[in-house]
C-alpha cells in the first residue's frame, strides 16, 4: 500500500525521462501538495536550466509523456510551469480501501533498529519542572512511534542520583529522621526538602566564626566522602532518598500516562564504576591530558573567546567526576552493551555544547562509531504570561503536580458546563483524560525547540488546535456507532467518494502512513499533530456537510460509516502515539 506521492512519483519520473531524455530518469519529480489541485509538479522549474528551454514548454512536454489514466482527472499547467494534478476520486477510493484494510492503516513497518531514547531524566530529590515535563511528553511520544515503526525502543531515564549534593542530603535526611513527615517531602514537594537542606547548608558555610551556625557542612562534606567510598550505611541512606523520589517521579509519570516505569531508570549513579577506567583509557591514549590540575579534552572546533579552546572536562582538580564523564560512560553502554544504532537525547536546548563535545570525544576514543548516529532533540522553554520560564505567579518554583491538577480542574469545569448529563464519576474520568491531554498537546503541537506560553484556558478549549478538539472527534464517532449499535472495529464496506467533503478526507486519511514515518526520521511529533488537527477539520467538515445516518441510500450511508471508522481508527492510533487518551464521551 503507497500513498499518493510514492505511487505518483515513478510515473511522473518516467515521463520527465520520455520528455527530455534518459539523462533525466533520476531527477526529482518535486512533488507538492497544492492549495489548487491535490498534487504540483514542480520538476519544470528545476529542470528548464538544464535543458535550456522555457519552464512553461518543459511543463507541457512532462505533461504530453504523462499517463495518468484512471489517477488524475485532470492535468494542468499553470503559472510559470507548475503541473497541476487532480486525482479521479475512484483512485482515491481505492488506494482508500487498501488502507481501510491494512489492520496498520497505512503505517508501514520498518526494519528493526535498537534506538536508546534519553528523555525525561528528572534530578532526586528536587522538583520536576516544565522543562522536565516537556522532555518526558515529548520523548514518550518519541518512543512510542518509533516502537510502533517497528524499532526497538530501549528508553533510558538518565535521572540525576549522584553527586556532591546528595551529602548534604543524606545529613539532611538524617537531621529530620527517617519516615518523619519532613522526609516525606520528597514525594510530596522535593523542593521544599531540598531547600531545606541548602538552608542549613549554607547557613553554616557563611557562620562567623566558622561553626557558630553548627557543622552541617561539614557533616555534608564527609558523607559525600563515605558515599563515594561505598560505605555501606551511607549508600543504604542515599537508596531511600533515591526510593522517596521514584515515588514522587512515578505517581506524577501515572498522572501524565507516560510509558516510564522503574525498568527504564538509568541514573548517573549507573556508571560510577565505570568512570576511573573512562578517564584512564583517554589519559594513556593521549586523548585527556591534565591542564590545571583537571583532566581535560581538548577537541578541534571548541573555542570560546578571544579563541580560546574550551576543554571538556573529565576530572575535577579535586579527583572528583562530572556530568561529562557520566555521558561518556553513557554513550558507550548505550553503543556497546545496547547495541544501538540510533542513540536519542530527549534533552533541554542548553545542553547542545555538552552533548556534541561528549559525542566528539567518544568519537575519537571509538565508541562511537560512524554508522551509529546521535541525536540531540533539542528542547526549548516553556514561558509563562510574562514570557519569562514559566514559574507560579509568586514567583516561587513550580509545582508540577499542582499545575496538572489545575489542568484537570479546569477541564471538568468545560465538561461540567457542556455534559452536565453525564454521571458524576464518568466526568471526573473525561476531565483527567482531557486535561491532562491538553497539557501534552500543547508541549506536542509546536516544534520541540521551539519555546511557547504556557496557557491553560487555551489548552482546555474544545475548539482551535488543542488536545481536546481531536478527542472530541472520536467521541463524536463513538457516539454515532452507539446510536446504531454498531462497533467501529467491525465497519468494513465499500468506500464511495461522491462528494467533495468525503473526497478531501479520503484524501487526508491516506497521509497517515507517511507523517507517522517522516515523525520516525525527523523525531518531530508535532507533524503528527498537524496531521490529527487538519484531519479532524476534514472530519468536521465533511461530518456537517454529508449525512451519515440518514444518508439517501444504503451504500452511501455504509460507506460514509467505513469513513468514520477509518478516521476514528487513524485518531485514537494517532493520538496513542502522541500519548493522548481518547475519551468514550465528550
Ligand atoms: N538530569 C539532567 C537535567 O535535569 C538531564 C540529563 C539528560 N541526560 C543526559 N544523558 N545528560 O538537566
Amino acid at each position: 500500500m503507497v500513498s499518493p506521492l510514492v505511487a505518483l512519483t515513478p510515473k511522473v519520473q518516467s515521463a520527465i525521462a520520455a520528455a527530455l531524455g534518459d539523462d533525466f530518469r533520476e531527477a526529482d519529480p518535486v512533488l507538492r501538495p497544492s492549495q489548487f489541485a491535490d498534487v504540483q509538479v514542480n520538476a519544470a522549474l528545476a529542470l528548464a536550466k538544464k535543458v535550456g528551454m522555457p519552464p512553461r514548454d518543459v511543463a507541457a512536454k512532462i505533461v504530453a509523456a504523462l499517463d495518468l489514466d484512471g489517477v488524475c482527472d485532470s492535468v494542468e499547467v499553470s503559472g510559470p510551469g507548475f503541473i497541476n494534478l487532480t486525482f479521479s476520486s475512484a483512485w482515491i477510493a481505492g488506494l482508500l480501501q487498501e488502507v481501510e484494510a491494512d489492520a496498520r492503516a497505512g503505517v508501514a513497518l520498518q526494519p528493526t533498529q535498537n534506538i536508546p531514547i534519553d528523555y525525561s531524566a528528572p534530578n532526586v530529590a528536587k522538583e520536576m519542572h516544565v522543562g522536565h515535563l516537556r522532555t518526558t511528553v515529548v520523548g514518550d511520544s518519541i518512543a512510542r512511534t518509533l516502537e510502533h515503526l517497528g524499532h526497538n525502543v530501549i528508553r533510558q531515564n538518565h535521572i540525576g542520583d549522584w553527586g556532591t549534593p546528595f551529602g548534604m542530603l543524606i545529613e539532611h535526611l538524617l537531621d529530620v529522621g527517617e519516615g518523619s513527615d519532613e522526609a516525606g517531602l520528597l514525594i510530596t514537594d522535593p523542593n521544599a526538602f531540598y531547600q531545606a537542606a541548602r538552608v542549613k547548608f549554607d547557613a553554616a558555610e557563611k557562620a562567623e566564626p566558622a561553626g557558630s551556625a553548627g557543622d552541617f557542612n561539614v557533616r555534608a562534606r564527609s558523607r559525600v566522602v563515605l558515599l563515594q567510598a561505598g560505605d555501606p550505611e551511607t549508600l543504604r541512606l542515599w537508596n531511600e532518598l533515591v526510593d522517596l523520589s521514584k515515588v514522587y517521579f512515578n505517581k506524577l509519570y501515572a498522572t501524565l500516562g507516560v510509558t516510564l516505569t522503574d525498568l527504564h531508570l538509568a541514573g548517573e549513579s549507573m556508571y560510577n564504576d565505570a568512570l576511573p577506567g573512562i578517564c584512564e583509557e583517554l589519559e594513556s591514549r593521549g586523548i585527556a591530558e591534565v591542564s590545571d590540575g583537571a583532566l581535560c579534552v581538548f577537541l578541534d572546533g571548541y573555542t570560546g573567546r578571544e579563541g580560546k579552546p574550551v576543554p571538556l572536562i573529565i576530572r575535577k582538580s579535586d579527583g572528583g567526576y562530572g556530568y561529562a564523564t557520566t555521558d561518556l560512560a553513557t554513550i558507550k553502554y548505550r553503543v556497546h552493551d545496547l547495541g544501538a544504532h540510533r542513540v536519542l537525547y530527549v534533552i533541554g536546548a542548553p545542553q547542545s555544547l555538552h552533548l556534541n563535545m561528549v559525542w566528539d570525544t567518544a568519537r575519537k576514543a571509538g565508541w562511537l562509531p560512524d554508522d551509529v548516529v546521535p541525536v540531540h532533540v533539542q528542547i526549548g522553554n516553556v514561558l509563562g504570561e510574562d514570557r519569562k520560564i514559566l514559574k507560579t505567579r509568586s514567583g516561587a518554583p513550580l509545582r508540577l503536580m499542582a499545575l496538572l491538577e489545575e489542568a484537570v480542574d479546569k477541564a471538568r469545569a468545560v465538561i461540567d458546563e457542556t455534559r452536565p448529563d453525564l454521571d458524576e464519576p464518568l466526568r471526573a474520568t473525561i476531565a483527567r483524560q482531557i486535561g491532562i491531554g491538553a497539557v501534552k498537546y500543547a508541549d506536542l503541537s509546536v516544534a520541540h525547540d521551539s519555546e511557547y506560553v504556557f496557557d491553560l484556558d487555551r489548552m482546555v478549549a474544545l475548539t482551535g488546535n488543542t488536545g481536546p478538539y481531536l478527542q472530541y472527534v472520536v467521541a463524536r464517532i463513538r457516539s454515532i456507532f452507539r446510536q446504531v449499535g454498531l462497533d467501529p472495529a467491525a465497519q468494513h464496506a465499500p468506500i464511495l467518494l461522491g462528494e467533495p467533503h468525503e473526497r478531501a478526507l479520503a484524501t487526508h486519511l491516506l497521509g497517515f502512513g507517511d507523517v507517522v514515518a517522516e515523525v520516525g526520521d525527523t523525531y518531530e511529533p508535532h507533524r503528527l499533530a498537524g496531521y490529527l488537527f487538519e484531519l479532524a477539520q476534514a472530519f468536521s467538515a465533511f461530518y456537517e456537510n454529508c449525512p451519515v445516518l440518514k444518508a439517501e441510500h444504503d451504500e452511501v450511508k455504509e460507506s460514509r460509516l467505513t469513513l468514520c471508522a477509518l478516521v476514528f481508527r487513524v485518531m485514537t492510533t494517532g493520538l496513542d502515539l502522541l500519548g493522548l487518551e481518547s475519551p468514550e464521551q465528550m
